[in-house]
């Protein structure tokens, strides 16, 4: 079941969206060779507690860290680690989520650690514009095809792939809700988006095949064939006047990250 939130429900939800979205914003210019994603996932914490939230993802069915860290070949849920030292030419992929007087808030983005190759450029490029494709269909009337056929058109146009094991999903009281959302599909088809229904959109996207395959840390999923992975996320909320992005400034304009 799809549940749609009131106006006063969608002012929460920006609240904490706006937790995230000042954790992220942070973070990216954090990101440099040398620190390690174990320094990434304090500051997101410290953050968090400082805006009384909750990091939305710690201890959710066991997940150990605040923040996901995923480098290069890993596309979501790599675990935060003193160990882990950015290197120049990595790309990092952060997915962050809090909760806020009950509701939450969902975000991630992929950033270049110092100078990267222009493959790794074009991969991160490509990856934002499918997610700012799929936003653009976030509108009553549309369907939930029309957002995922958005986004695999745009990734296999550039010769890339789409992850099929994760999806994006509903969002709300719950930081999973109806419903899943592919980031494959046939525009035309699937749930009908009403005024009030919030999306997480989040297209990972592979250079390679669209294959995955989880470590044996039981978290960290990788390509399976060990091409490069990144990771972009929002969360949207349905309005009659289009879509409103809750994870970042309002009043923001330009590239969704
Ligand atoms: N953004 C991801 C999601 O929506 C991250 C959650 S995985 C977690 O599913 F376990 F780390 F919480
Ligand atoms: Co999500």
């Amino acid at each position: 079941m799809v549940i749609c939130k009131s106006p006063s429900e969608l002012e929460k939800m920006y609240k904490a969206g706006q937790i995230v979205w000042g954790a992220l914003d942070k973070m990216r210019t954090m990101v440099k060779p040398g620190v390690t994603t174990q320094d990434l996932d304090e500051f997101a914490e410290a953050w968090t507690v400082q805006h009384k939230a909750r990091p939305a993802f710690k201890g959710y069915r066991g997940y150990p860290g605040s923040v996901c860290t995923s480098i290069n070949q890993e596309v979501v849920h790599g675990i935060p680690s003193k160990s882990r030292k950015l290197k120049e030419g990595d790309i990092l992929s952060m997915d962050f989520g809090v909760e806020l007087d009950g509701y939450y808030g969902d975000a991630a983005l992929t950033v270049p650690v110092g100078k990267v190759s222009p493959t790794r450029e074009k991969l991160l490029r490509v990856t934002r514009e499918s997610l700012e494709q799929a936003i653009d269909k976030v509108r009553p009337g549309n369907r939930l095809g029309d957002v995922s056929a958005a986004v695999q058109a745009w990734v296999e146009k550039n010769g890339y792939s789409v992850v099929r094991e994760f999806v994006g999903h509903g969002i709300g009281t719950k930081m999973h809700e109806d419903p899943q959302l592919p980031n494959y599909g046939s525009p035309g088809h699937g749930v009908k988006l009403q005024e009030g229904m919030v999306l997480a959109i989040e297209p990972m996207v592979n250079t390679g095949g669209p294959g995955v395959r989880v470590l044996d840390d039981d978290w960290t999923a990788v390509t399976a064939d060990g091409s490069d992975s990144a990771h972009f996320e929002h969360t949207v909320a349905v309005t009659a006047n289009g879509p409103w992005i809750l994870t970042r400034p309002r009043d923001a304009e330009g590239p969704v990250w």
